[in-house]
């Protein structure tokens, strides 16, 4: 085994974060598809600090997805009918998450059992340069604390979005990066904020930008696509080819609850670029850079069940956006891509756009 300091250093500074200590028990969950370099890693960092450990693989998943990306399929994974597995899990105090499980089903048991769970998806070069610290929890609890209280949100952009939402019914996301907290789950690194609208609420119209970015495709749009959006649900895909695209994607699970609109929100992170995406081959990333990046909105479609909704559809978009302005009951909370609250804003950062060069 070779480990890469910097890569070990990363797992170990992850470990401080999580708040893991002597005392505690940590489940190492993974998968055909786990980087052995994280896994090297991440073992190396937990036996140096004496950590008590075991390394869990379950068997292959129910379902296979499109291209074998994980993403393209958001439904039960390999632990879904495997009572050994979970009930391993729900004895570990931390899992370090290296397979992906599905939100909204099994882990919300073992997160009620206390666990805390960190997953991480990304390849290394990702997860050392996105890595996340206090102050981007600050910020990320910062807008928590306004999108989690508000009513309404409403989004703009000069591409033609104008939707509105209502927001009460489901919880907010809250993603900064580590899991330090009994039965908290997060997603490393990451650093954005979201909420579920309320069930049939979103309408209005999503115009997808060229440029803008659609998750799993990893790939930017080229060909701007309007989607008409009413009662909840996306009802008309219009535009050229990357429409077609996207029509025809959504329709091949024929499912109507793929049509849904899913979470919303915005992008916290001051380290994370619109431009990595295209720096990557597909299968090198899980596109945490557009998911995070400083203002974005993200646009999302599918599934609600991990907020304590009904849908379960295995068809989730997640549509990071740019350019946008977003209202959170009538307060700015991003202006045409630019963070708005004093207290969401990175001192003395401007934004990695360069549209206006003067
Ligand atoms: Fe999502």
């Amino acid at each position: 085994m070779t480990v890469d300091p910097a890569l070990l250093n990363a797992w170990t500074r992850l470990l401080d974060l999580c708040k893991l200590t002597k005392e505690e028990h940590v489940v190492l969950l993974t998968g055909a598809a786990s980087s052995s370099l994280h896994i090297d890693a991440a073992q190396l960092a937990l036996a140096l600090r004496g950590a008590s450990y075991l390394t869990l693989e379950p068997g292959a998943a129910p379902a296979v997805a499109v291209a074998g990306e994980s993403t393209a399929h958001y439904g039960p994974s390999a632990i879904a009918n495997n009572r050994l597995a979970q009930q391993t899990l729900k004895g570990a105090d931390l899992i370090v998450d290296l397979m992906g499980m599905y939100r909204g089903a099994e882990q919300d048991e073992i997160l009620a059992a206390g666990c805390r769970i960190i997953l991480v998806k990304e390849p290394p070069d990702v997860m050392m340069r996105l890595m996340t610290n206090a102050d981007d929890k600050r910020r990320v609890l910062a807008a928590n604390s306004v999108l989690s209280r508000a009513h309404r949100m409403h989004v703009r952009s000069d591409a033609g979005t104008d939707l509105h939402v209502t927001l009460g019914q489901y919880p907010t996301l809250v993603q900064y990066g580590y899991a330090d907290e009994p039965g908290r789950w997060d997603h490393c690194p990451s650093a954005f904020i979201a909420r579920w609208p309320d069930e049939g609420s979103a309408n209005g119209v999503v115009v997808l930008d060229s440029g803008d970015t659609i998750l799993p495709f990893k790939d930017y749009v080229r060909t701007p696509i309007r989607l008409e959006i009413r009662d909840g649900f996306v009802r008309r895909i219009e535009g050229g080819l990357d429409a077609r695209y996207l029509r025809d994607y959504i329709a091949s699970f024929n499912d109507p609850d793929g049509y849904a609109v899913s979470h919303l929100g915005w992008g916290l992170h001051d380290r994370a670029t619109w431009t990595a995406l295209g720096m990557y081959d597909k299968r090198q990333t899980n596109a945490m850079d557009a998911r995070s990046y400083y203002g974005n909105f993200m646009f999302s479609t599918g599934p609600n069940a991990e907020a304590g909704g009904s849908r379960h559809t295995p068809c989730h978009l997640d549509i990071p956006m740019s350019s946008c302005s977003i209202w959170v009951d009538d307060e700015p909370m991003v202006d045409h891509g630019n963070v708005v609250p004093a207290n969401q804003r990175v001192a003395g950062f401007a934004g990695h756009t360069t549209e206006d060069l003067s």
